[in-house]
């Protein structure tokens, strides 16, 4: 379902709003709640809205299980760090157990990274299918979401749960979940703030690619879809034909 909101404000409470019932929803079933969460820019707000007293209260944190969509790899402390600017944004400041936070290793040589993220998810998931409660994916101007990006072999990626991909943007390498990762959660919500992501979000939601779809476009999850985004991302999509 797509949710345009007329602010970034306004989309960052729905999307906070959101992980809280993800969470609540997935604590009374199983009694956890294992959610992977996007980096980049967009969800700053809504994770340190998260970790605000208005919020905080809200989620039982001793049942969460943090993972990520993908990470850069870099040293947890460098300012390109996914699991830095979650740190610094949200899990500083929220009671969530130490052994509660699945960070990919992004000081390992990516290949050695990916494999590691590899056994965290297997074991965790308990050598069955990974099945995420909740993933929480933004949207890159050239449509690209975690690090699948358009033209990279990781993007068709079929067999491996996690894998390693050298991204020319940023001369970075960097360790992604897979496509049958994110498409085996039971929830998946794309967060999409700003008008240099409305031509992406408007390709992205026309479908037809001939045959060649962007990445963001295989995100079809067995569960449920959500687009959260604000006017200003939504602005080309009465061009839909
Ligand atoms: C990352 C993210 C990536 C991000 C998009 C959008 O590591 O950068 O996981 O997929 O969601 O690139 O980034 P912004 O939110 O910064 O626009």
């Amino acid at each position: 379902m797509i949710q345009i909101y007329e602010s970034s404000d306004a989309l960052m409470r729905a999307a906070a709003d959101m992980f809280v019932e993800r969470a609540g929803l997935a604590t009374a079933e199983s009694g956890r709640f294992a959610v992977a969460l996007s980096g980049g820019e967009t969800p700053k707000r809504a994770y340190e809205l998260l970790g605000s007293s208005a919020y905080r209260e809200r989620v039982k944190w001793d049942a969460v299980h943090v993972f990520w969509g993908d990470e850069r790899c870099v040293p947890p402390d460098d300012p390109r760090s996914n699991y830095r600017m979650t740190r610094t944004a949200l899990l500083d400041h929220i009671p969530i157990p130490e052994r509660n936070i699945h960070r990919i290793f992004g000081e390992l040589a990516p290949m050695n990274a990916a494999s590691q993220y590899e056994s965290e998810l297997a074991g965790f998931f308990e050598d069955g299918p990974i099945g995420f409660d909740f993933i929480l994916l933004g949207l890159g101007a050239d449509g690209h979401t975690a690090s699948l990006f358009p033209g990279t072999r990781v993007a068709g990626e079929e067999n491996r749960l996690a894998a390693e991909v050298y991204v020319a943007k940023g001369d970075t390498w960097r360790v992604t979940l897979t496509a049958p990762v994110l498409n085996n959660a039971h929830a998946v919500a794309f967060l999409v703030s700003g008008r240099e992501k409305a031509e992406a979000l408007r390709d992205v939601l026309s479908g037809d690619r001939e045959g060649n779809p962007l990445p963001a476009q295989l995100i079809k999850p067995a569960g449920s879809l959500d687009w959260l985004v604000d006017s200003q991302a939504a602005a080309l999509l009465g061009e839909r034909d």
